[in-house]
Parts: structure tokens; sequence; C-alpha cells
């Protein structure tokens, strides 16, 4: 297919070049992850973390993500604990993001932080991000490449239509091959889970004694505080059957092919529904549908980040 955007470019040496000449800069830009494309800025220059929480229209108190390519490059920011250890060792680079305290001498804006004392690392392992950050002596903040509450971006295209031109550089990864965003574990204190994800509690129980965190705790998320991952469409769920006039999220192959069906995944196959699942929203968003009913989705492995998507776009 033709690329109709001229602010998306394929992964060759000339474009890595250019990437990490406007990252140095103090620019921002769009990066493909495993989990959803980022946008992404150098974690210690003020005004690239402004940019970011300008494009996004996030709100100050959300704090963002700051990727590592290993650990040895997270130590001069954070402080790590055993339990780091064992996680990292298992999953890293991987779709998990870690809370750690911030160490007192880092070089990290505060901006990037929300003013607290703990930083989210995370250290992707998509080829495309992770060739980047090696290249660089600095960490990107990186949030979710979408306007704030949206629907995190699963490919290039998502990226550019949600920014247009107000960003230059993004760079094609082909489509996020998990589709969800990373697990959040927060690690300052007794561990646990803040956002659910493909690496599920089952997973980091084996490792480590977790909890999950209580609603009152939600507060150290503050991204999880607010209605989230909203495709700006009613939504209802666990339905059966669904008229033709609104959207029908199905699972499995006992949905037909009707137009206004979308299948997560025919094979039951609950890996490919989250892959699914945001480019799904996009999709509909586009075809105008006014209402959005989905079915049950099993809440087991990756279905337990899938319900928990679809509980918060559903708000
Ligand atoms: O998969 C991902 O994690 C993607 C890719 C691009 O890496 N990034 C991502 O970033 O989802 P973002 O900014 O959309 O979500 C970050 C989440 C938010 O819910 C934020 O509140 C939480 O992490 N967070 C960040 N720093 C935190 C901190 N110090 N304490 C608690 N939660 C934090
Ligand atoms: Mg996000």
């Amino acid at each position: 297919m033709k690329n109709i955007y001229s602010n998306i470019f394929s992964f060759n040496k000339k474009v890595l070049t250019k990437a990490i000449k406007n990252l140095k800069k103090g620019n921002v830009i769009g990066l493909p992850t495993e989990t959803v494309y980022g946008l992404a800025g150098n974690a210690y220059i003020k005004k690239a973390i402004e940019r970011i929480y300008t494009l996004k229209n996030r709100p100050k108190f959300n704090p963002l993500i700051v990727h590592y390519s290993d650990y040895k490059q997270a130590e001069k920011d954070v402080l790590f604990n055993s339990s780091f250890f064992k996680l990292y060792n298992k999953f890293c680079p991987g779709p998990i993001t870690f809370i750690l305290k911030k160490k007192k001498k880092s070089k990290i804006q505060s901006i990037a932080i929300a003013n607290l004392k703990t930083v989210a690392i995370r250290f992707p392992s998509h080829k495309v991000s992770k060739t980047v950050i090696k290249k660089i002596n600095f960490p990107l903040a990186m949030p979710s490449a979408n306007l704030s509450g949206g629907i995190s971006p699963t490919s290039a295209a998502d990226v550019a239509d949600e920014f247009k031109n107000n960003i230059k550089l993004i760079i094609d990864g082909k489509n996020s091959k998990l589709g969800i965003e990373s697990t959040v574990v927060d690690l300052t204190g007794r561990p646990k889970i803040l956002r659910k994800g493909i690496i599920d509690a089952i997973q980091i129980k084996k490792i480590l004694k977790i909890n999950y965190a209580k609603k009152s705790s939600y507060i150290k998320s503050p991204g999880l505080l607010s209605k989230h991952y909203s495709p700006g469409i009613p939504m209802r769920l666990n339905k059966k059957k669904c008229n033709k006039t609104y959207a029908f999220i199905t699972f499995g192959k006992k949905y037909g092919n009707k137009n206004n069906h979308f299948n997560l995944s025919k094979k039951s196959d609950l890996k490919e529904a989250a892959s699914n699942l945001y480019k799904t929203f996009r999709i509909i968003k586009k075809k105008g549908f006014k209402k959005i009913y989905v079915v049950k989705i099993p809440n087991r492995g990756p279905g337990v980040a899938i319900n928990d998507r679809l509980k918060r776009a559903s708000k």
C-alpha cells in the first residue's frame, strides 16, 4: 500500500540517524514498540517533555514511562531491588513496566514524572525502539502516542491520524504485536500490579508475591483514575446479540461475518484478540457507528487485560 502520510518513514540507517538527531535536539517523534506506538522524547530535556504533554493534551499529574535499552542504562536514575531483578531477568526486554524509587542525582526531568519520587521504567523489545535507545545516552519518555484518554495506536498510520503534521517523524514498525499497553508493577513497597497487561498476575506470581492494587491505591497510577482507552462511542459489555445498526465486537467462530460484526479472534485466541482490540475500535469509529456492543470475553490470560480495557472504555 502506498504511504499517504508524509511523516511516516520505513526503518533504515538514514531514518535511524534522523531519529537520533531529533531526539538529541529535544524534538518528539513517533516510535513503534511491541505493545503500542509511543510518543518519544528525551527524558532529560524539559522542552521535549513539555511538548509531549502539550501534544497529547495530557494532565500534568499523570507521569510518563521512561524507556531504556537495559538495566545498566537505568542504573543512574533509579534504585533497583531484588524483586526488580527477578522480573527483569524473566520478562525483559518486554511488555512490563516497573515503578521504582528515583535516585536523587537522576537527570530525569521532574515534570516527566509529575514531581513524584518514583519513576516508571520499561525496556521495550521491539527492534526499532530498542535500536534507537541503544544508540543514545539518554532515556526516552514515551507515553502511548494518542490524545489523552483515547485509544492507544497500534500502527504508524494511527499515530499520524492522532497528531497529523504536528510530529514530523514517525517510524513504521508494522502493527504492534501485542496491541495492549505494558503491565505496570509497583515495586516501591510490596509488589502490586497497577495496570493489567499481557504479562498477567499468574505469570508474575510464579516469581513474586504480589497484590492487585486496591481501588484506594489507584492514585499511585494517576493515569488509571479517569475514563481511559475510550473510542468515544457508548459501549455495552457482555451482550449476546446486537441489532444491525450497532457495531458488534465478537470473539470465536460461532459469530458470522455480518457487516456490523467485528471478530477479535475467530479461533478464540485471546492473544490475537488483544492485538486486534484497539485496531477494531478505530475501524468502528471510522465507519461511523454510534454504539458498540461487545460479547463476553473469557477472563483468563490476555482476556484479563482485554476486559480491563473494555471496562474502562465503556465508562
Ligand atoms: O506499553 C506501554 O507501556 C506504552 C509504550 C509506548 O511503552 N506506554 C504507555 O505509556 O502506555 P502511558 O503514558 O500511556 O501509560 C503510563 C501509565 C499511566 O497509567 C501512568 O499513570 C503510569 O503508567 N505511571 C507512570 N509513572 C508512574 C509512577 N511513577 N507511579 C505510578 N504510575 C505511573
Ligand atoms: Mg496511554
